[in-house]
């Protein structure tokens, strides 16, 4: 694929020459070495949802390093380990006691996925291997990870060393398969899902794994009513386990901390991690029901999982600040009721632009989709690298956002990325507003020149 961007390729993520040089930051701001400021509209990629330079979170990491960077998980637990565990067990659930923490999003992916297949073999059924997973997601770079990933440009260079797995059709109500009505679309997924099930064999496959609101792959695209508890009945039928990626969606992004909760569903295992510690170390969890954490640990005493740095204690005590003020100042409860303010003020400011097909989302999560036409939902020819002009006219406003390509069928597609720190005030929100504005129509002029 030609790298299409010099300063962001949002299709294969490959950074390049010409970006500005990160100094500081301060609440939703970053300044460059240059003294420029960017209102920070996307937490990068869903990730600062404090903001940045947080004095409180701060100080605990400095506290923490002052008396001990890391306590290896061989020889010692430790306080913030604890802390961090009981805090994501208040805020996901008494089901979710049981996690193995590590350093990021595709180490928590990897992580649920080995857990998955500990756990059957620890049940006797080791012939359950396979993953099924959805097109058009993202669930991470390292090899597992990428392996039950379909976001096409990143995995293409690693085709032929990706473990098998099976991949049933991404699921968007802006996009249903021809012939199904939207009330119809959830129980024609979960359809899908059970028949991948059926055909390669029950007894071969050990989890589905999908990402509640879809991120970097889709642009925000949430799953329709109903359609989690659907593929939750359909797993519990078939002994598969359900993976919630949540490491975008999660940690409250979407207004609920655990972001399949706002369906009611409790999947076996779920990953988190950008919000987790909100940027400040790198900090990421996979967490697992209680009914998995019973098998393995009378089986084989534990996860047979994790790393170095599982636990590193001044990371978790990271985590345990951001959680900790998230919490007291009820940022998850802002977040979902600021949310759809936030998707009206996009939908007013980009609403009339015929360019814009779609403004979808949930919580401080929004994906606004580009379309050649309105009325055929057709994307715009991906030689024209719109998502990227638009990524480059914010940024040379003063708005990180986060654009990205291929959401349609891999090649063809464009949107963008809103994701606010949840602390964000009323002001911020209305600058990110009219700066992502000004952007889109900057980057849509452009086309036409
Ligand atoms: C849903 C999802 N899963 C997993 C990952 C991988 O996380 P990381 O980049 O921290 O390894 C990402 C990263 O964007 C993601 O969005």
């Amino acid at each position: 694929m030609r790298h299409r961007d010099p300063a962001w390729n949002p299709a294969t993520g490959a950074a390049g020459a010409g970006l500005p040089r990160v100094a500081w930051g301060k609440g939703a701001f970053v300044y460059d070495s240059a003294g420029r400021r960017y209102l920070d509209g996307s937490g990068g990629p869903a990730v600062f949802c404090l903001g940045h330079g947080h004095e409180e979170v701060n100080a605990a990491i400095t506290r923490q390093l002052e008396r001990i960077a890391h306590g290896y998980r061989y020889s010692f637990t430790s306080d913030p380990l604890e802390e961090l565990e009981a805090l994501i067990t208040a805020a996901a659930g008494p089901a979710y006691g049981a996690m193995v923490m590590v350093s990021g999003g595709s180490e928590a992916v990897e992580s649920a996925l080995k857990i998955a297949l500990q756990y059957h073999s620890a049940r006797g059924e080791p012939s359950r291997r396979r993953f099924i997973a959805r097109r058009r997601s993202w669930h991470g770079n390292t090899l597992g990870a990428l392996a039950v990933s379909d976001f096409l440009a990143r995995r293409a260079p690693f085709e032929g060393a990706l473990v098998e797995a099976s991949f049933v059709p991404s699921v968007n109500a802006y996009r249903p398969p021809a012939g199904v009505a939207p009330a119809a679309l959830a129980a024609h997924a979960a359809a899908e899902l059970e028949a991948e099930i059926l055909a390669l064999g029950p007894a071969r496959v050990a989890a589905f794994i999908f990402e509640p609101v879809v991120g970097a792959a889709g642009g925000a695209v949430p799953a329709p009513p109903g359609y989690a508890a659907a593929v939750r009945a359909v797993c519990d039928r078939h002994g598969v386990l359900l993976i919630a990626d949540e490491v975008m969606c999660g940690s409250g992004r979407c207004g609920s901390w655990r972001a399949l909760a706002h369906d009611g569903v409790e999947p076996d295992l779920f990953a988190i991690a950008k919000g987790l510690a909100g940027g400040y170390l790198p900090l990421g969890a996979a967490v697992y029901h209680r009914r998995v954490a019973e098998v393995i640990d009378r089986v084989h005493g534990g996860p047979l999982t994790g790393h170095t740095f599982t636990g590193h204690t001044a990371a978790c005590a990271a985590g345990v600040a951001v959680q900790t003020i998230v919490r007291r100042e009820r940022l998850v409860e802002r977040v979902a009721a600021d949310g759809p303010r936030l998707l009206a003020a996009l939908a007013a400011e980009l609403g009339g632009i015929e360019a814009v097909g779609d403004i979808r989302g949930r919580g401080f999560f929004a994906g606004i989709e580009f379309v050649a036409d309105r009325a055929t939902r057709r994307p715009f020819a991906p030689e024209l690298g719109l998502a990227g002009r638009v990524g480059r006219a914010a940024l040379a406003a003063g708005l990180i956002c986060y654009p990205l390509s291929g959401n349609v069928d891999g090649v063809q597609g464009d949107a963008v990325l809103i994701a606010p720190p949840f602390n964000a005030t009323a002001a911020e929100l209305e600058e990110l507003v009219a700066l992502l504005g000004g952007a889109v129509r900057t980057a849509l002029a452009g086309l036409a020149r």
